[in-house]
């Protein structure tokens, strides 16, 4: 028996350990009480035979979809934030509550179910994020991408969740602080990943990813292009990604061909491979024919990645013995896409953090933006360093060195907005940050005093 205890969004911790057991919840302030879940689908009948959850929340809807209860019905759905009419595994069916269906986008959601969701219906295993300081790999400071703390499994190794996985997975990167500060660039952000570890390639993630878009998010065709691999003396065009795309819809005005930004590589050596990329439109403004990657307007969301190479320390690329599929989506990225906001950080995910330092400073983001959005991406990367396992602290080295200069940062865009930085103006930011994200990182909660006194 395991029990969770859930309020109305329920964390993705337990989604993944509901999976394959038997266990008991506690669904906070929807109505529910302790009960075993095969308990409360038989509880309910609506006449016709079929079992019924009337009034669930989406959040329970997608646990009982994640714990193998019930599927998604093909021509229902869930949609990126909502549940759509019914959802169907034999006799079952859930519906959502008329309040819920009105949810549209919000971190929590998105966060909690909607991604891994989708790929958990394809099989996948969820796993629990790593750390942000690698744990077994010295030659980097932090992960920079979802795939680092998998690169044993890219090379070869059996994951214990098997050939197919998908998570949240938390990164740095903190190479180009100095564009952060505009409207898209983060130094910590969460990046959704999917992997195929020697199971499906470029066909189904192609075709998931798609799914996944248009059909769970809803977003028109009309405003996706997609990049894929040109071809280098080494490897050839991409013509299987080409085929792919054109066969779902894509025109072939959408679809560019590059080379240097169609291969994806964690730094100079290691697992590798030609990628495809997948935009968005973000602008009003009428969307030409034809995509240029270069065109601002045109935003990266998704970049999936064909990793079916090595690269080494001589630079010389060989075949990895399987083919696995490498995903990432940013996810600060896609909410702020799904709200339809164009900067970041108007979106849920910092919104009210926004707010607060803006009250904090006593004058208005719009005219202060750049130094509102340092502080509070800064103080964010502060808090997930800080109250990682690895116990880093300000220093003159590696980890260390580099929360040192967030913090220091934060401080100097602060005096610039003129707040008074020996009031607890930082721990009033950090703990609406921790606020917001303890549910889905227990080190958050746990280490809440380590990171407030850093
Ligand atoms: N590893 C790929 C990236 O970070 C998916 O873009």
């Amino acid at each position: 028996h395991f029990e969770h205890r859930c309020g109305d969004d329920i964390g993705q911790f337990a989604l993944q350990r509901v999976l394959n057991r038997p266990c008991f919840f506690r669904v906070g302030n929807g109505g529910y009480d302790i009960f075993a879940l095969h308990d409360l689908v038989n509880r309910h009948a609506d006449g016709l035979g079929r079992h019924v959850v009337k009034g669930c929340k989406p959040a329970f809807a997608h646990l009982l979809i994640s714990a193998g209860f019930i599927q998604i019905h093909d021509d229902v759905g869930v949609s990126g934030f909502k549940i759509r009419g019914r959802i169907v595994k034999g006799d079952v069916s859930v519906h959502a509550n008329s309040d819920d269906t009105q949810i549209h986008g919000g971190f929590t959601d998105f966060h909690s179910f909607s991604p891994p969701c989708h790929f958990i219906s394809k099989n996948h295993k969820q796993i629990p994020s790593a750390p942000v300081v690698p744990e077994n790999d010295p030659s980097v400071l932090f992960n920079t991408a979802g795939m680092m703390p998998l690169i044993p499994y890219l090379m070869g190794q059996t994951h214990p969740y098997g050939t197919r996985l998908c998570d949240y997975q938390k990164c740095i990167r903190t190479n180009d602080l100095d564009v952060i500060g505009n409207t898209t660039h983060h130094t910590f952000f969460e990046m959704l990943g999917n992997w195929s570890l020697g199971d499906y390639f470029k066909e189904e993630s192609i075709e998931w990813s798609f799914e996944f878009l248009t059909k769970h998010l809803n977003i028109p065709v009309e405003r996706l292009a997609v990049t894929v691999f040109a071809g280098n003396d080494l490897i050839p065009f991409d013509e299987e990604s080409f085929n792919k795309w054109k066969s779902l819809g894509i025109k072939e005005e959408r679809i560019a061909r590059t080379i240097e930004d169609n291969f994806w590589i964690a730094g100079e050596t290691g697992p590798c491979g030609p990628d495809t990329e997948i935009f968005y439109f973000r602008s009003n403004e009428e969307i030409p024919e034809k995509f240029d990657p270069e065109d601002e307007r045109w935003v990266e969301i998704w970049n999936n990645v064909f990793m079916g190479y090595h690269k080494d320390a001589n630079g010389i690329v060989t075949e990895l013995p399987k083919k696995n599929v490498d995903t990432g989506m940013g996810v600060e990225r896609t909410v702020a896409l799904l709200e339809g906001v164009k900067d970041n950080y108007e979106s849920s995910i910092w919104k009210d953090v926004i707010d607060l330092i803006s009250e904090i400073a006593g004058i208005p983001y719009e005219e202060n933006k750049t130094s509102m959005r340092i502080i509070a991406d800064h103080i964010r990367t502060a808090v997930f360093i800080s109250a990682d396992r690895a116990g880093i602290k300000p220093s003159n080295t590696d980890q260390g060195y580099i929360l040192r200069r967030l913090i220091r940062r934060a401080i100097r865009h602060a005096k610039k907005l003129e707040i008074d930085i020996n009031s607890n103006w930082e721990e009033k930011i950090a703990i609406a940050i921790m606020d917001k994200y303890k549910k889905y990182y227990s080190e958050i909660e746990t280490n809440q005093n380590i990171a407030l006194e850093v």
